[in-house]
């Protein structure tokens, strides 16, 4: 469900392995951006050759587009990749619950909120758990699973089986705000921006430190950027919320430059203005 940037990836990564998958947007348009998003990534991986052209075609054969939940009447397994709106993901739910075979598991790519929440929205809470996919999902071998206190054992494990035949590495957490990855990255990321906004560092200096100092793949700054600030802002929130923890409190600067419309790369400008020209320190 849902064919933005995690939800595209995550159709691209079941397609890959072989199942017919079916992704489902809200309209025409949105379904078109999010197959061109597939069909360029698909080429992508033939041009790093992690992918033979044949098997591309394969993949894009499998993959098929709809406006329309009741298209979910025949499937096995769910993956909810929408807005990040508890409402929202309540209503999806109750409505994938009614129209869903008993036997299909449903699950959320939520990075923040309680799977319990959208499991009591259903009538088969054991079957509903959080699969929670990174970005880029093609290329990030993990994906960290959550089981509420009303996920049976035997949907972990089916869904465990599910994971590892699309090439992923599977963890599980129990059902609280940030799972593992966001438990520790948000902290991270929001001291690095505490960090540069009281003028210890330079953000360059402060990325070069992460990726050259600890091997990381990218400096936080770039990364913030690369996951979106406005992403980032959300999760902090709803981790501040949940353990009113000063460590999960966000830096100002990241408030401000969400409201000013600074979200990271998908608007031009972040940390980094790549409008400007300007690239974060490469290694
Ligand atoms: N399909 C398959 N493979 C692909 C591909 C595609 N579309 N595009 C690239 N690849 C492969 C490349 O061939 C390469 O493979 P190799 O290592 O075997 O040679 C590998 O992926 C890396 O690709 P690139 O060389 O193009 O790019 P980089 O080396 O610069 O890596 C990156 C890019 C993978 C994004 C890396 O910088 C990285 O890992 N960054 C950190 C990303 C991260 O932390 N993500 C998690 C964010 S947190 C999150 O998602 C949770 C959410 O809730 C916020």
């Amino acid at each position: 469900m849902g064919c933005g940037l995690m939800g595209s990836g995550i159709a691209e990564v079941c397609a890959r392995a072989g199942y017919t998958t079916r992704v489902r947007e809200i309209n025409e348009d949105l379904l078109k951006r999010g197959r061109a998003r597939i069909e360029r990534s698909l080429s992508t991986a033939v041009e790093r050759r992690k992918l033979e052209a044949s098997e591309r075609d394969a993949a894009l054969s499998r993959l098929q587009g709809t406006t329309s939940l009741s298209d979910f009447a025949d499937c096995d397994i769910v993956i909810e990749a929408a807005t990040e709106n508890p409402q929202i993901k309540r209503q999806t739910f109750e409505q994938l619950d009614q129209v869903c075979p008993p036997h299909a598991i449903l699950a959320s790519n939520t990075s923040s909120i309680p799977i319990v929440q959208m499991a009591t929205a259903t009538r088969r809470p054991e079957q509903v758990l959080g699969m929670h996919f990174m970005n880029p999902v093609p290329v990030m071998p993990l994906i960290e699973y959550v089981q509420a206190i009303t996920t049976s054992e035997s949907t972990l494990e089916t869904a465990r089986a599910f994971g590892e035949s699309l090439g992923k590495r599977i963890i599980v957490s129990k059902d609280r705000a940030g799972f593992i990855v966001n438990f520790l990255l948000i902290p991270y990321l929001c001291e690095s921006v505490r960090m540069f906004e009281q003028g210890f560092a330079s953000k360059e200096d402060i990325d070069v430190g992460m990726m050259l100092g600890t091997s990381y793949p990218m400096g936080p700054f770039t990364l913030l950027d690369y996951v979106g600030l406005d992403t980032t802002l959300y999760i902090a929130d709803i981790l501040f919320d949940e353990f009113k923890d000063p460590r999960f409190a966000a830096p100002t600067l990241l408030r401000q430059m969400v409201t000013a419309g600074h979200l990271g790369r998908k608007t031009g400008r972040g940390f980094y203005n790549y409008e400007a020209g300007e690239q974060p320190p490469s290694r």
